[in-house]
């Protein structure tokens, strides 16, 4: 029994906002921002929130994969920036589907949220105890951004992708491999609430995402090869058997790199960093969604599927489509 992905969905908020944009409200340019990551625009929730951006996503993944709401078993939301801390994404994404025989929970694993989500789905539905599972990835990134950083808030989008797994005998998941490093966590942060309550002073302000980009890029270029060689090898595959590659967008160098890395054309990598920045665990499945919907993934294609990024978090999965 394998885990197929049956529908998928996406949604990004209205309002695009290019590298020229920026360049007019801070000292950055489009010349600066493309030649070193490769992103032209990115989308910023000025009237969406989250759970509006993941429902969009969510009825495109079941109109496709035919499944009702209520026929779902399980919603997992993966997610750095859900709207509340209380109640989750995937709760809030329950009542707005109207899901109700579902059990859900959210998955914060960055950048590699969902591949976590996914692979988490993958076990649940192979053990048998869920049939129709919904899996999201979705952030409003630009909430978390300090905007006097330059260097850090002109990569990130907002905007969110889901999937609908099922069980399936022939095609599915093959192989999936997970790591995480919280020993180098301090290269890419946002500290949460601090604790406040009256035997401490609590005089913290808004915190924001920081991050060292050479660390992470380092992290980055090392590990996604390394980690997809052994899912293709778990999955009994040559790297030449595989179709495409969708990884996370945080940089157009790095998913060059990859690909040199792998000995992979770079043709097998679809990339939308051009026109979304970098999602979190929004950018595996809004790729995978203008993918499937342009048509590039024929059933039977090998798919390989790789995240990385804060925590350090890292995962990969091969599938048959
Ligand atoms: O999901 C995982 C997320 N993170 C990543 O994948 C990040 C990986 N890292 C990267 O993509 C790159 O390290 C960055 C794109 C973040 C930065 O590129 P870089 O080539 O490592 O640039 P840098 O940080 O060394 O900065 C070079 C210069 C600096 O100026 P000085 O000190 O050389 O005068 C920066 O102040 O570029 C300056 N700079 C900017 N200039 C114009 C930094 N940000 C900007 C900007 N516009 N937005």
């Amino acid at each position: 029994m394998k885990t197929r992905i049956c529908g998928t969905g996406s949604a990004l908020p209205k309002r695009e906002v290019t590298n020229d944009d920026l360049s007019r409200i801070m000292d950055t340019s489009d010349e600066w921002i493309k030649s070193r990551t490769g992103i032209g625009s990115r989308h910023l929730a000025v009237e969406e929130t989250l759970v509006s951006l993941a429902a969009n996503a969510a009825k495109g993944a079941l109109e496709e994969a035919n499944v009702l709401p209520k026929d779902l078993d399980m919603i997992l939301a993966a997610t750095l920036s859900a709207d509340n801390v209380l109640p989750t994404l995937s709760c809030e994404l329950q009542r707005e589907l109207g899901a109700s025989n579902a059990v859900a929970f959210d998955i914060n694993a960055a950048c590699s949220g969902f591949l976590f989500a996914l692979q988490t789905a993958d076990v649940y539905i192979r053990s048998g105890q869920y049939k129709k599972i919904l899996v999201v990835g979705g952030e409003i990134l630009s909430k978390l951004m300090d905007w006097n950083d330059r260097s850090t808030c002109v990569l990130f989008g907002d905007g969110a992708g889901a999937a609908v797994v099922m069980p399936d005998e022939a095609s599915g998941i093959l192989s999936s491999v997970q790591g995480s490093d919280g020993a180098r966590g301090g290269v890419l942060s946002c500290p949460g609430r601090k604790n406040n309550n009256p035997y401490v002073t609590n005089d913290a302000g808004l915190s924001f995402v920081s991050m060292d980009g050479q660390e992470v890029y380092k992290f980055a270029v090392r590990t996604v090869p390394k980690a997809i060689m052994e899912a293709v090898e778990k999955a009994g595959l040559a790297m030449e058997e595989i179709d495409l590659f969708i990884l996370h967008q945080a940089n157009i160098r790095i998913i060059e790199s990859v690909a040199k890395r792998l000995k992979v054309p770079m043709e097998k990598f679809p990339t939308n960093l051009e026109r979304c920045g970098n999602i979190s665990a929004g950018s595996v499945p809004v790729l995978l969604d203008d993918a499937n919907r342009k048509g590039m993934l024929k059933r039977g294609d090998r798919v390989v599927l790789a995240g990385f990024g804060a925590g350090l978090t890292w995962g990969a999965s091969v599938l048959t489509w």
